[in-house]
Formats: structure tokens, sequence, C-alpha cells
């Protein structure tokens, strides 16, 4: 029998569910869903980058080709910021990457009229290192005077990972956030959650963040794909996608629970314990998927 088209989101840990989510909450069971996590290596953003090269594409290729996969998600910014060419010189299939928003966060200074204030990019100590990055930087900040604030965060992806795995953190909010929170001089209009491990507390940051509106690339993710699978024309894209913008708005906040039964893959072995602690997600089964 012919299986939906089935699409593999991949992180280094379970930030990749904010994206997955999105695309669950969009599409329903349009789609069968995997995730495949390497907390193997988690965290990325503290490994070196020929190392993530060389055991990632592989991994994913491996994925593809075992699981039947049709699309890829790199629900990683990290990741997709280092691997997407190579991954894509290798694989016929459409890997879609997840990098900063960068682009629709100047589009929203420039509208409302606030050119006066920064973007602040919030990442991986990695992510706000990579030359995409910088060249992302370059090419879409002229309007605002390239008037960008870095701050690259291990400490918040593992205070994430901890909080959504049940497990306990030592790691402070307020403290891994004080560099922006302390700094009177800085004028953000904009964060850029450029890890998408971010979108999963975005409650929480925009607590310490009140007034400042807050980007991540969950549904711009889900638009790329509708339009990968024709849920668009490609003439008619403009127009359709005003349209599901609002309706993506209107749906956004209103997440139901999960609705379809999605597969689990990770490169280290997960405990019972560990599974169950995830199972709640909407995970049907588990299977390790080590590394070669
Ligand atoms: N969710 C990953 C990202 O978007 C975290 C990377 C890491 O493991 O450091 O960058």
């Amino acid at each position: 029998m012919k299986h939906k088209p089935r699409i593999l989101f991949f992180d280094s840990g379970v930030g990749g569910l904010s994206h997955l989510k999105s695309v669950e909450n969009t599409f329903f069971d349009f789609f069968e869903y995997y995730y495949l996590f390497d907390n193997q290596l988690f965290p990325y953003s503290e490994k070196p980058d020929n190392l993530l090269i060389e055991k990632l594409v592989p991994l994913i290729d491996r994925a593809i080709t075992e699981l039947k996969i049709n699309l890829v998600v790199i629900a990683c910014n990290t990741a997709s910021t280092l691997i997407l060419d190579q991954l894509r010189a290798r694989v016929k299939i459409p890997i879609i990457g997840v990098v900063p928003a960068l682009k629709p966060a100047v589009e929203y200074l420039v509208k409302t009229g606030q050119t006066d204030r920064a973007v602040g990019l919030l990442a991986t100590k990695a992510t706000i290192a990579r030359p995409y990055v910088l060249k992302l930087i370059e090419f879409h900040t002229a309007p605002i005077g390239q008037n960008v604030s870095l701050l690259g965060t291990t400490d918040l992806v593992e205070y994430v990972e901890n909080k959504i795995r049940h497990k306990p953190t030592t790691k402070d909010l307020k403290k891994i956030l004080a560099p922006w929170l302390n700094n009177t001089e800085l004028n953000l209009g904009v964060i850029v959650l450029a890890c998408t491990h971010f979108p999963l507390i975005k409650e929480e940051i925009q607590e310490l963040f009140p007034n400042i509106l807050l980007i991540d690339t969950c549904f711009a993710i889900a638009r790329r794909i509708g339009v990968i699978y024709g849920f668009f024309k490609q003439k008619e894209i403009e127009a359709q996608r005003r349209e599901f913008v609002e309706y993506l708005r209107k749906i956004k906040g209103q997440l139901h629970d999960p609705v379809t039964n999605k597969h689990l893959l990770s490169t280290k072995n997960l405990t019972e314990q560990e599974f169950v602690e995830l199972q709640h997600h909407g995970f049907a089964d588990y299977t390790h998927f080590p590394h070669k």
C-alpha cells in the first residue's frame, strides 16, 4: 500500500518539536511524522563543525533511505546553518532548513516605523558565529543600520531541553538573558528566536520582554511545506500566502492536542522512563537509531 508522505524532523534534542507541532497543527494527518533527535551529540553548539558535518549528513541520509522519507525539516538552526549544502548535494528529496528569521524581523521594524530599534538575535553560541548567519545579517539588516544584538547561549538550550524532558535544571532564565535585561542602552524592538528550542518557552521569554515582538520560524516552515506540496499553485503563492498567514495567525495559540501518531527515533538509546516522558507529545513508538 502506498504510504502517506513522510516528513522527518531532525534536531539535536527536543527543540524541533516546536516546528513539528506547527506543521502538524496545519496539515494534521495529511503527513506521517518522524522525529529523529541526536541526543548522543547534544548540544551541537559545543561540538566542532567538522564532526557535525561528518556525523549528521550520513545519519540523515540513512534515515531518509531506511524510513522512506519524502521531505526533511532540519529543525535546528545550528545544524541548518552548517550542513544544508552538503546534505542537499547528497540527497534527492526536498530538505527544508530552519535559519534565523532576520528578514521578517527587519520588515516588522520598517513597517512599524521603528528603524531606530535593534533586532535581538537569540541563538546558540555556534549559530551567532556562523558565516551563513553573518551573511544573513549583512544582507537583511541594512534598513536598520545593521543594528543587531547577538546573544549566543548553550544554557538556554539546556534549560529548555531539561524542562521539556521533565529533568531538573540548575539554569536560570533571568541570568541567561541578563546581557539584554541589564543593558539599558539596548533598544530592542524585536527578538528573533533563532534556536528551535526557544519557541517552546516563548511565553516565559515574553514575560521578561513584555513589549518586544518575538519572532520564530514555526509557521514559516509550515507554509513552506504547503508550497512544496502544492497546497498553493505557484502563480497564486503571493495572494494565498497572505491568506494562509492570516489563517495561521488565527490558529496560533489554539494549538490542539496532537492528532497523529508520530514516530520517535534517537541516536542514544532512551530508557523506558525517558520515552514515557516524551510520549505525551503523541509518539506512538520509539526506535533506537544510532550513529554508525
Ligand atoms: N535546537 C537547536 C538549534 O536550533 C539546538 C542546537 C544545539 O544542540 O546546540 O540550534
